[in-house]
């Protein structure tokens, strides 16, 4: 199962395709609006989301709700492409263009952006050209991408949530999800304006980011995603290419401005000894195999346990701020203080949303990878053998 995205920020629109997803399995634009409407949301987020209402356009690929087994192609049209068609069209301009009619080439880089080497690396001299595709506006389509991945996670018994511990420092009290399944998580965090499960720790959060924006910087934070009712066996140890954890691992660093990742009490781990790390294991004829903790978040060899997976995000302060930082004109080679009009200064609630689509098409990955998965049925019975057979192992 694969999928590739096409589109600019300011763009006509941000398109994916997505193959290998097994056949006959139910789809909604609904549900993909709901979940990019979640992404758009979240304290913190700037004027441009308020331009944008994002709508998805299944074009190819499902037939009367379901899918056909051919690529599925999805479009999310650009509301503000409008105001930008002589700047992000792409035919040639012509000659006698009023030039004030096309905005100024930007050749201020941003500290922490894509920018300067963005252009240095394709040669680009006007920085838009990077800025329009490094934007994480790109991560709109891979909600979508996700939120098709998680129809076929629902179907197979899984679930999977995500929600902001913490952002600035503050951190949300874990003990609260203490007992929650994912479904009590997901009821919680989304009636909160920080996507977290703690109303204190979220209204100091709010706080936070409100500082934040009135002093014009920005600030980041940690999300974490949690999956639910995976068998164990799913991923694997002999290959490196093949490891479930490396391939979340990854995921979540695809994701614009994060730059740490950990399993379980992660990071925690290099404070502890063996003894107080591992999770000891337990066995009983109703559940099969569980574990009394589940510090390693899930994973053992590379593989699921069967216990949920618990995978945690670091999101760096988003590089554009309105308080000015030092960088220089590339034009000019004179230094400047870049100062911006447009930007979150917050986005983690927001991008707790991007980690939940990511990890959930990872594992949906995983899982078409390791069975015969051509139509959904037969990927459902053996999902069931296996956990099964797990059990009674
Ligand atoms: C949901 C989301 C929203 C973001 N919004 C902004 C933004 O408004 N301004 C900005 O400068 N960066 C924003 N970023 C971060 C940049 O896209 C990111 O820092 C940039 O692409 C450079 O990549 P890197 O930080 O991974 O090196 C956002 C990231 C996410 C996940």
């Amino acid at each position: 199962m694969r999928y590739l995205t096409a589109g600019e920020s300011h763009g006509p629109q941000l398109t994916t395709i997505i193959e290998g997803l097994p056949s006959l399995l139910p789809i909604t634009a609904e549900k993909v609006n709901y979940d990019l409407k979640r992404r758009q949301g979240g304290h913190g987020r700037g004027r441009r989301m308020q331009i944008e209402t994002d709508t998805v356009e299944i074009v190819s690929g499902v037939r009367h709700g379901k899918t056909l087994g051919s690529p599925v192609a999805l479009v999310v049209t650009n509301d503000d492409w409008k105001h930008w068609t002589k700047i992000m069209g792409a035919e040639e301009l012509p000659e006698d263009i009023d030039p004030s009619e096309i905005k100024r080439q930007i050749s201020r880089p941003r500290p922490g952006h894509a920018d300067l080497v963005g252009g240095m690396k394709y040669g680009h001299r006007d920085l838009r050209n990077v800025l329009e595709r490094s934007s994480a506006r790109e991560t709109t389509v891979r909600v979508a991408v996700g939120s098709v991945a998680k129809a076929l996670l629902n179907e197979l018994g899984i679930s999977i949530v995500a929600h902001v511990t913490e952002i600035v420092g503050i951190k949300a009290d874990q003990n609260l999800l203490e007992g929650k399944s994912a479904d009590e998580i997901r009821a919680i965090v989304e009636q909160d304006p920080c996507y977290c499960v703690d109303p204190e720790a979220s209204a100091k959060m709010v706080e936070a980011i409100d500082e934040a924006k009135q002093a014009g910087d920005s600030i980041g934070g940690v999300v974490e995603v949690i999956v639910e009712g995976l068998p164990a066996g799913i991923g694997s140890y002999v290959h490196y290419d093949r490891k479930l954890d490396s391939k979340l691992a990854g995921a979540m660093l695809s994701i614009n401005a994060f730059k740490g990742v950990e399993f379980g009490i992660g990071f925690e781990m290099a404070r502890k000894k063996g003894s107080e790390v591992h999770d000891e294991i337990l066995w009983d004829e109703e559940k099969g195999y569980t574990r009394a903790t589940n510090r390693l978040g899930g994973l053992e060899g590379g593989m699921s346990t069967g216990m949920p997976i618990v995978v945690r995000g670091v999101m760096k302060p988003i590089p554009t701020l309105y308080k000015p930082l030092q960088s220089v004109d590339i034009e000019t080679k004179e230094p400047f203080k870049a100062s911006v009009e447009r930007s979150d200064s917050c986005a983690v609630p927001a991008a707790s949303i991007v980690a939940e689509h990511v990890i959930a098409w990872e594992i949906a990955k995983a899982i078409v990878e390791q069975f015969h998965s051509d139509q959904l049925p037969q990927l459902k019975a053996q999902l069931d053998e296996m956990r099964q057979y797990t059990k009674g192992f």
